[in-house]
């Protein structure tokens, strides 16, 4: 990764091109899942395990909700995190988080308003009450149950975090999108509390983000999940749903640079007809090679589910062979359940592998982590 890429940061994005955003699951299917492009200019160089971050903006339609609610207009004038003057509607659409209410805001707005519920919320000992209480929620939820807050605009800025970028696995290869960077995004919808909501990010991309569109982004390097500096050592990768996006980037840069260690890929999804994201990459990448193996669970397509980790432990001889080859082990995804039971799979498969205990198997992990052998992109 060069250090020109620095040039651009979270503060200082590159207003990159839309170039494809289309989706990948089927129109029936439980999930939105995307495949984007973004146009990169020479000198923004990444690596395979990196990521990209994107700025987003707030929904016209909430911001015009959280107006009305404060009864302003948009056209009033604020000072922004770095004291920059700007209108209220530019700083509620690009500065300030609307979305996912805090506990903090609800402290913080507490201490404008003058009511019993809010003054029990932001103590202490009623935490996990008030966790309780914002999960689900937004701003516009906290000003309409609880109006009259915000008697000067300024003060949402006291109110509100302010609007971070989002983070995204790099799906491609330099050596193969060249000026361009990949990525895989799972937009985020739900219905709590009487309205239906999006995530920040995913949300802009999934409904207003159209290909020729600007977009502020910038690369983020991730040392900690890299391939093999040795080009002949075997790997295996296991990236149910997203966590596919950095693997194909291994896949590609392994492909074009001719490198010929084995490549073991375990994917998931809930329905091989709906949701199987780039098969016809991941098939051809089988057809020529490149994939030595390919193991599929699709959750949904039987009546008792079925994951990766199930298909990691019907190999779980093979798979210790492949560590005992000094195979990398790669996990990106779901960080709260799958990473936690892919590892409880990969210890087993250690234990039975080596006809050992538990605690060997920790062991023989250890080892692995120490040498960079496992490694995690996981969120
Ligand atoms: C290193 C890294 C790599 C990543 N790679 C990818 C990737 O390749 N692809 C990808 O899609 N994502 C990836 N992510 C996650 C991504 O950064 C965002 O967190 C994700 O897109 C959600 O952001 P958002 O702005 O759309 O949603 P937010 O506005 O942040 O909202 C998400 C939040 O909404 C709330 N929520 C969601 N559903 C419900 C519900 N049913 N009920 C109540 N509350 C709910 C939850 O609190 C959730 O945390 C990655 C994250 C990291 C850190
Ligand atoms: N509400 C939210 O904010 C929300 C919701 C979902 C996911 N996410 C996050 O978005 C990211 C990726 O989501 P995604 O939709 O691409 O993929 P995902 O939710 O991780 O689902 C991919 C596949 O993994 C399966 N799965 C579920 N639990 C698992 C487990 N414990 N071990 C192994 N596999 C498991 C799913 O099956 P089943 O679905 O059939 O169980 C599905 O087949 C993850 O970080 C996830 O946490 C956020």
């Amino acid at each position: 990764m060069s250090t020109e890429k620095q040039k651009y940061t979270r503060n200082n994005p590159f207003m990159s091109r839309m170039l494809v955003n289309s989706r990948m699951t089927d129109p029936v299917s439980e999930k939105e899942t995307r495949h984007i492009e973004l146009s990169l200019e020479p000198g923004m160089d990444y690596t395979p395990g990196d990521a990209v971050g994107i700025v987003p903006e707030n929904r016209p339609s909430e911001v015009a909700e959280v107006l009305a609610a404060l009864h302003l207009t948009g056209d009033e004038r604020v000072l922004d995190h770095y004291k920059k003057e700007i209108s209220l509607e530019e700083a509620l659409r690009t500065r300030l988080a609307i979305g996912k209410l805090t506990r903090s805001s609800v402290v913080q707005y507490g201490k404008l308003v003058q009511h019993a519920d809010l003054q029990l919320l932001s103590q202490a000992e009623h935490r996990s009450k008030a966790d309780e209480w914002v999960y689900g929620r937004e701003f516009i939820d906290l000003l309409r149950e609880y109006p009259g807050g915000i008697t000067n605009p300024q003060q949402l800025f006291t109110v509100l975090a302010r609007l971070t970028p989002r983070m995204y696995s790099i799906a491609s290869s330099q050596a193969m999108a060249n000026d361009a960077v990949h990525t895989i995004v799972r937009v985020i919808r739900y219905h709590t509390h009487n309205r239906d909501r999006q995530g920040l990010c995913s949300g802009h991309l999934g409904e207003r983000a159209p290909e020729g569109e600007s977009m502020p982004i910038f690369l983020h390097a991730n040392n900690n999940f890299r391939l093999p500096e040795d080009p002949t050592a075997p790997v295996i990768m296991v990236g149910p749903g997203t966590g596919i996006a950095p693997f194909r980037a291994f896949l590609q840069h392994r492909k074009a640079h001719g490198h010929t260690g084995q490549n073991w890929l375990f994917f998931g999804d809930q329905r091989r007809e709906t949701d199987f994201l780039y098969k016809d990459d991941l098939e051809g990448m089988v057809k020529d090679g490149v994939l030595t193996r390919l193991d599929l669970a699709f959750s949904r397509d039987q009546p008792k589910k079925v994951y990766v980790q199930d298909r990691m432990t019907e190999n779980g001889h093979e798979l210790f062979q492949w560590l005992e080859r000094g195979a990398y082990f790669y996990v990106c995804g779901d960080a709260t359940r799958m990473a936690k039971d892919v590892e409880t799979a990969l210890l087993d498969s250690i234990a039975k592998g080596h006809n050992s205990t538990p605690d060997d198997a920790q062991a023989y992990l250890a080892e692995m982590k120490k040498n960079k052998r496992y490694q995690l992109d996981v969120y």
